[in-house]
């Protein structure tokens, strides 16, 4: 028969793996559709995230890339946001910690990390990339004109060689009437006997 203190030991064994279990399953959670975001220059991006805790959490939000980090807001759900002076107007907050960011430009590239905080001060990262890209509209008009230009100066060419083409035709005639025998112009023997094979 084992002593009674190591069916308590194990006891407390047991109790603690519940515990820790109860506690896992309790954990914050933040799901997210995808890990990257990708908008255009001057759009808006979403970031949206499924949030779960206990009670009432605080949701924050921060921009972290190569050269800075940067606070963009904070709130707690269903409160109102305290949003980072440089990011005002371009940012909005939505009630299930979700963030709108527009009028995007390139430096906004980066990583953007949710910290969930649970009144009991247990909190929880995720981190999301956002990946700004370039409109290329601001080339088309240059590439269009370039096109135009490039077939004018074509269009130019056809018609310089096929005026060339009508007036060596034109000209080789003229020679070729003046060559025929019993002409008043009639031109030299040797020079119609060349024009005759060119
Ligand atoms: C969070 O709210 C925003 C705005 O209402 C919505 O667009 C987004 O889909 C929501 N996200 C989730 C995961 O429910
Ligand atoms: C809100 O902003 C003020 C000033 O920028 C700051 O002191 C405060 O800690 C912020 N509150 C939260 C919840 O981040």
């Amino acid at each position: 028969m084992r002593p009674a203190w190591i069916c308590l030991s194990q006891n407390a064994h047991i109790l603690y793996l519940i515990f820790c279990l109860c506690h896992h399953t309790q954990a914050i959670t933040i799901q997210v559709s995808g890990n990257t975001v990708t908008a255009p220059v001057q759009g808006s991006a979403l970031f949206s995230v499924d949030i779960a805790c206990i009670g009432t959490p605080t949701v924050r939000w921060m921009f972290s890339s190569v050269s800075r980090t940067q606070r963009i807001a904070a709130w707690v759900l269903g409160g109102s946001a305290n949003v980072t002076q440089m990011y005002e107007g371009r940012v909005q907050t939505h009630p299930n910690g979700s963030l709108t960011i527009s009028s995007l430009r390139l430096q906004d590239s980066g990583y953007y990390i949710i910290t969930v905080t649970e009144m009991s001060g247990n909190s929880k990262d995720m981190g999301l990339v956002l990946s700004v890209t370039e409109v290329l509209h601001e080339e088309i008009p240059f590439l269009v004109v370039f096109v135009i230009v490039l077939a004018t100066l074509a269009a130019f060419l056809m018609l310089c060689v096929w005026l060339l083409n009508k007036l060596y035709r034109f000209i080789k005639a003229w020679i070729q009437r003046r060559c025929l025998p019993g002409n008043k112009l009639h031109l030299p023997l040797k020079l119609c006997s060349r024009i005759f094979y060119f």
